[in-house]
């Protein structure tokens, strides 16, 4: 048994390929599942600290896959090779450093068919509007619950740049008939009404203004 949580577990279930990098992989347990659930057959797994990559080690070490599985110390793609990797799993990070990971990167195989798996801790709104301004589509999304309530979500580069509007940075591609939808976008409004009120108060009556018409618009899009 590997004790996968069920964030990551969320992100082996949108691998599609067989060649799987996982960037920042820390501990390495993510590689560690794809390669003994047979979900791929080659893992990549780097991190921008050796600290994490000799935890990664020790990992593998336990499960006999040094042999198997490629640790590699890059910042972000930086020395990530274009060897025919299918998927690109970038986790556990927040949102805005997933997005400077992929937008400092020179990879253009990352534009030919790649599938993204990203899972941002935090701002995944930031990441959301910047691989739609990009060219990325998001193809899939999913809300999981573990130690918190996160979202999971699967892009690939489609070449067509757009602008998305405020409710649909925030709400992705998550379906709301699925019910963690319900409860992932409902702290999303908690959040936003927290902002709200700070705005109020500091007299921002602009910016109060485009928060409630966000709010509203996401309370829409949560009506049956
Ligand atoms: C919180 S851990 C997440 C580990 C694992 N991906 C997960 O989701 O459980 C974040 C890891 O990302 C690494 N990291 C942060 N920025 C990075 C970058 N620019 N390139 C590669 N790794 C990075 C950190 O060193 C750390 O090991």
């Amino acid at each position: 048994m590997i004790p996968i949580s069920a964030r990551l577990l969320c992100c082996a279930s949108m691998v599609k390929g067989d060649y799987v990098c996982d960037i920042g992989t820390d501990h390495a347990l993510l590689p560690v599942y794809l390669i003994r659930s047979g979900r791929c057959s080659r893992v990549l797994a780097t991190d921008v600290k050796q600290g994490p990559l000799q935890a990664a080690a020790q990992t593998l070490k336990r499960y006999d896959l040094l042999d198997t599985i490629q640790l590699c110390l890059s910042d972000g793609l930086a020395k990530v090779p274009d060897a025919g990797i299918t998927d690109l799993v970038i986790a556990g990070m927040g949102g805005e450093t997933i997005r400077d990971i992929l937008s400092s990167s020179k990879a253009k195989w990352v534009q030919r068919g790649t599938n993204l798996v990203l899972q941002p801790m935090t701002k995944a709104e930031l990441l959301r509007s910047w691989l739609a301004e990009n060219g990325f589509a998001i193809t899939r999304e999913a809300a999981v619950r573990d130690v918190h309530l996160y979202t999971v979500m699967q892009a690939c580069y489609t070449g067509q740049p757009r602008t998305l509007t405020g409710v649909e940075a925030y709400v992705g591609k998550l379906n709301i008939a699925e019910p963690l939808t319900r409860i992932y976008i409902s702290i999303v409004l908690e959040r936003l009404g927290k902002r709200l009120d700070g705005l109020t108060t500091s007299g921002a009556d602009e910016d109060a203004a485009d928060v409630r018409a966000l709010i509203d618009g996401i309370n829409q899009w949560m009506q049956p």
